[in-house]
């Protein structure tokens, strides 16, 4: 993102154009409670929820930055949507193929208003890749801004929520990913935010304004909010979208990976159906990951139930990588249709050391109960008591390795498995 300079000067000219706009923005006909003492833009601001005809489970699928960044075009979009069938990914749940930053054109539509595709980059527009899309069975995501301009400059959403929504929607978008660059200076937040709760501030406020925009549109979208964790979000998100990312941006490399498992560790339980933690969008096949940190990756996102949003050239997956993106057993627990809730940390035994991010995850699944062991540090032997697995209690389990379906044997009191640097064991437990 190599735009500072363009940055602050979208920041000023956001300021000066956006604010009446956006705060003349109409309350939805549910209001805040009668008791409540808020005033101004906090008092009438929209309360409609999202949708809740989709994002029950977290999203499933694929999104241009991570591989890509400004570097787009309509072909990119079109041939990773034909490698969802191709490599088999659709079958395996794989749905949204979603446009980040960087599609509009520098300005918006004179007579109009509208925010145009930029012709050079997709002259079949988003419509016209939408339809393409839809053809082959999945769903298309788009990107815009609550802030004046979008983080690489272009023309972002702040004021122009109604426009916006219902141009997504006419295009056939099925999904938006909305970011919180260049926030005009009288949009930032108070240290309080009003009655004390985030969901009042205008961070949330400024997110609040699309979600009410999109429902008017009358058609269901999911709503994924990019708010880097700001704003206490993981309180409020869900009354306001259906994911909401809990940190800055990812990089390919372990250090990001697990800082932003310890971040997310702490707030999972915010997650449940229809309320997703985002860790942000995967960098499985970018940069000098291990296997083994792509391993961890892959089943932390899943077990957590984040989004899981590929970002790379999905040409150049091996087989080893496309065998973990399409792990049967963990996308299963992703998705699980009677459970919402995600796998949580747990004392693995009585003198278990503590780590950060934690090691030891426990959680249930239509299937059983699951374990979920991050080796942080160097190859070692790793040791749970299933007494202390919340919900499992004494006697004798057999456990089943979820990366490779094996029956690993039947287990009284405890059990110890060698797992190597950054890996992660996945395993399914049952009384035996
Ligand atoms: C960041 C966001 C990234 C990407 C980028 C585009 O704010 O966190 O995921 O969307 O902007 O400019």
């Amino acid at each position: 993102m190599a735009m500072s300079l363009h940055r602050l000067f979208s920041y000023v000219l956001g300021a000066l154009v956006v604010s009446a706009a956006a705060h003349a923005s109409a309350p939805s006909a549910t209001s805040t409670a009668a008791t409540s003492t808020l005033t101004g833009i906090a008092a009438t601001a929209p309360t409609v929820g999202p949708s809740h005809q989709v994002g029950r489970l977290p999203a499933l699928g694929w999104n241009s930055w991570n591989g890509h960044a400004c570097n787009i075009n309509e072909t990119i979009f079109l041939d990773a949507a034909n490698q969802f069938i191709f490599l088999g990914l659709a079958d395996a749940g794989y749905e949204y193929i979603n446009i980040d930053d960087c599609w509009q054109s520098e300005t918006r539509d004179a007579s109009t208003g509208r925010i145009v595709p930029e012709p050079s980059k997709f002259p079949s527009g988003i419509n016209g890749i939408a339809d393409q899309v839809h053809a082959l069975g999945l769903k298309l995501g788009i990107y815009s801004d609550a802030g004046a301009k979008t983080c690489d400059g272009f023309p972002a959403s702040l004021g122009n929520e109604t426009l916006d929504a219902e141009t997504f929607i006419e295009w056939g978008v099925d999904y938006l990913k909305y970011d919180n660059c260049n926030i005009p200076s009288n949009w930032t937040d108070a240290a309080t935010p009003p009655d004390d709760d985030w969901y009042n501030s205008n961070s949330a406020i400024r997110y609040r304004q699309m979600t009410a925009a999109l429902n008017q549109t009358g058609k269901p979208i999911h709503f994924s909010l990019c708010i880097w964790g700001t704003a206490n979000v993981w309180e409020w998100g869900a009354r306001v979208g259906h994911s909401w990312r809990m940190t800055n941006d990812i990089s390919a490399s372990w250090s990001s990976i697990s800082s932003i498992l310890a971040a997310n560790a702490q707030h999972l339980d915010s997650v449940d159906f229809f309320s997703h933690n985002d860790m942000d969008m995967m960098e499985i096949g970018n940069g000098d990951l291990t296997l083994q940190e792509q391993r961890t990756h892959f089943a932390a996102w899943a077990f957590m139930k984040s989004p899981i949003l590929l970002g790379t050239d999905l040409n150049n997956l091996n087989s080893t990588q496309l065998d973990i993106i399409k792990n049967a057993e963990l996308l299963a627990f992703h998705q699980d249709p009677i459970v919402g809730t995600p796998a949580t940390p747990f004392n693995a035994t009585a003198s278990a050391p503590s780590t950060s991010p934690p090691e030891f995850y426990a959680g249930r699944s239509s299937k059983g109960m699951h374990v979920f062991i991050i080796n942080t540090n160097t190859t070692a032997t790793k040791t749970f008591d299933f007494a202390n697995v919340p919900g499992l209690g004494f006697g004798r389990f057999r456990v089943q390795d979820m990366w490779t379906g094996k029956d690993l044997g039947t287990f009284a009191n405890e059990f110890s498995i060698t797992v190597d640097t950054h890996d992660t064991a996945a395993l399914l437990i049952h009384r035996a």
